[in-house]
């Protein structure tokens, strides 16, 4: 079963709103980082019920948000979580983000970098629609039995296996010049 299937299963069951339960105790704190201001273009990478954006239209006032998912039935439900004509969700990949070139302050994506499959071609996308001065903030959660959510320089144990927490799939493989990793969250902003 693919990645997009899963989380059409996922979505369809709806356990999209727990899962923003329990993503949104970790995203706050990144959210609370991000230097937006009110009018400014937010997208968010793997949007799923698109609780990020919500978010951000009520407590930063921002002027537009789009959130991005390869999923139709997340897609679904979470353009029927909101009516405000200020955000909009498009189906896509992570490996061409369709947006033209510097048009977004701020890129956003929580629990779901890691299931890129060309994750050096994301922070290229991600750099092209960026502004200059536009920042990219990534937040993954790491649990232990996940290999996909630990440090690219750490070898799994040969035990750990990934649980059915969540469908998993592709590691970002960062390298040293690649963004620093601090409790799961990292920031970048293009120069
Ligand atoms: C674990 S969920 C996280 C959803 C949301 N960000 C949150 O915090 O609850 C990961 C999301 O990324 C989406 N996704 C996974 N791989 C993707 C890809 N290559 N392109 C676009 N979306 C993808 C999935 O469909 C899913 O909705």
């Amino acid at each position: 079963m693919s990645v997009r299937e899963e989380f059409d299963e996922w979505a369809a069951a709806g356990k999209d709103r727990g899962m923003e339960r329990r993503h949104w105790h970790t995203a706050k704190h990144a959210l609370s980082r991000m230097p937006v201001e009110e009018g400014e273009t937010v997208v968010d990478l793997g949007t799923g019920s698109g609780y990020v954006l919500r978010a951000l239209r009520e407590a930063a006032g921002i002027g537009r948000g789009y959130g991005l998912d390869g999923s139709p039935e997340m897609l679904h439900n979470a353009r029927s979580y909101t009516d405000d004509p200020a955000v909009g969700f498009v189906r896509g990949d992570f490996d061409a983000l369709p947006w033209s070139s510097d048009s977004v302050d701020h890129v956003f994506s929580m629990e779901a970098f890691y299931y890129a499959s060309n994750p050096h071609t994301t922070l290229e996308e991600v750099r092209r629609i960026l502004r200059p001065g536009g920042t990219f903030y990534c937040a993954v959660n790491y649990y232990e039995e996940n290999v996909h959510s630990q440090s690219p320089n750490r070898t799994p144990s040969p035990t750990a296996r990934p649980k059915s927490r969540q469908p998993t799939r592709s590691r970002p493989t960062t390298g040293s010049r690649g963004p620093t990793w601090s409790n799961g969250i990292a920031s970048t902003a293009r120069s």
